[in-house]
């Protein structure tokens, strides 16, 4: 009987354990990849300009030695056709370099929304 005891506690435990494994596995909502909706237009003007400036990208990128030129206004002429290509990001060197490189370490929204503009056509509006 002791030893019927002991096996019913040992698989218990067993059990125990594999229930707090599978509850972490499921508790991962961050790792989710972010999809822009198809239908949301991603603007040039208010989607992806703002990510440069709350980067920093242009105390660097300033229209000094080191291109693209991400000024506000000089921003779209320095990196169309340039560093995107319309219609294919993974042809693009400014999506390569923030999103392969990891240059600047930018968040997943900000990528996928950069992502989708150029994959759009990377209009200038
Ligand atoms: C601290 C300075 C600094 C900041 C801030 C910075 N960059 Fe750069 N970036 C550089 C330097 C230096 C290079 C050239 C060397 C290299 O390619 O890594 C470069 C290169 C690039 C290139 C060109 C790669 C190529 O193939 O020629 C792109 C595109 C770029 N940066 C985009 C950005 C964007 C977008 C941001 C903001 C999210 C940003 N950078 C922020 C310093 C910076």
């Amino acid at each position: 009987m002791k030893k019927l005891l002991k096996v019913v506690l040992v698989n218990s435990l067993i059990l125990l354990c594999f229930s707090c494994y599978y509850d972490d596995l499921t508790d991962v909502p961050q790792d989710e990849p972010i999809v822009i909706p198809p239908e949301q237009t991603v603007l040039f003007s208010t989607d992806i300009l703002p990510i440069f400036e709350s980067y920093n990208c242009i105390e660097c990128h300033n229209g000094g030695a080191i291109n693209p030129d991400l000024r506000p206004d000089r921003a779209y002429n320095a990196l169309v056709p340039t560093y995107v290509v319309s219609g294919n990001s993974l042809d693009s060197r400014l999506y390569i370099k923030l999103a392969i490189d990891e240059h600047r370490n930018i968040d997943s929204e900000s990528l996928a929304l950069i992502k989708k503009w150029i994959d759009d056509g990377a209009e200038n509006d």
